[in-house]
């Protein structure tokens, strides 16, 4: 039977969490329509008293607050529960390559999710079918979160490298994005294939850019949904 949307981010993040959250984790919980889903479940099975002693990470407000309507106990990724670390963080993602690379950030949390996933243990990303793509950069905009004193600048350095540059703008809101730090987001697209890695730390070496979307530097396990109801479980 052909499942719609969401049922299918329901199911990925409901199998990333059934299969990988074990009592007493350390865990970063992400942003976004399909990582909501994981951290209802995860406060599902708090609540069944099937897992116990979570504590969690909320790599934005929307999780901050979907952690604290369902019980789940929040820690900054400072605290002595956590000392920097985490056992296992589970997001989404806006476009995952055939390496399991990805973009990341069109909810405009990129800076922490990466934070979060590049100090986990382990990273799982879930994701419907859609999302596979094979190669990173010209389809979904990369995001560049840049301080705002660095928009010209950054923009014109970007330009020099031949990316196709938009200021996101919000909604609702007169002007631009402003990040959850305080800082803007410029959208770049490349016209040919881009090598996520290289992009990746070319990015943050122009001054002004504060992180990037491009997740090339911890591989995830990607559990991704397909229409007819099943879950694909791609490892690297
Ligand atoms: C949030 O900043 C993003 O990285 C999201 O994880 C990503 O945009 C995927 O979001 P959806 O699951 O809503 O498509």
């Amino acid at each position: 039977m052909e499942q719609n949307k969401e049922k299918m981010k329901e199911a990925a993040a409901a199998a990333a969490v059934d299969a990988l959250v074990k009592s007493g984790m350390k865990l970063g919980l992400g942003t976004g329509s399909t990582a909501i889903h994981a951290i209802r479940r995860a406060g599902e099975l708090i609540a069944q008293g099937v897992l116990c002693d979570i504590s969690a990470f909320a790599t934005s407000f929307q999780a901050e607050i979907e952690c604290e309507k369902l019980g789940i106990p929040i820690y900054p990724l400072n605290s002595r529960e956590f000392s920097g670390g985490l056992d296992l963080t589970i997001d989404g993602a806006d476009e995952v390559d055939p390496q399991n690379r990805l973009i990341k950030g069109g909810g405009g949390a990129l800076l922490i999710e990466k934070l979060a996933a590049y100090n986990s243990a382990l990273f799982a990303i879930t994701v419907d079918k859609s999302k596979i793509v094979p190669h990173l950069g010209t389809g979904f905009p990369v995001p560049v979160e840049v301080i705002p004193e660095a928009r010209v600048s950054v923009t014109k350095a970007l330009e020099k490298i031949g990316a196709s540059v938009i200021l996101r703008e919000a909604l609702r809101k007169a002007g631009p994005v402003i990040t959850e730090h305080g800082n803007i987001i410029l959208d770049i697209r490349f016209s040919a294939p881009v090598d996520p890695a290289l992009m990746e730390a070319e990015l943050n070496h122009i001054p002004g850019v504060v992180e990037n979307g491009f997740f090339s530097g911890k591989k995830p396990v990607v559990y991704i949904a397909h229409s007819d109801g099943t879950v694909e479980v791609r490892a690297i």
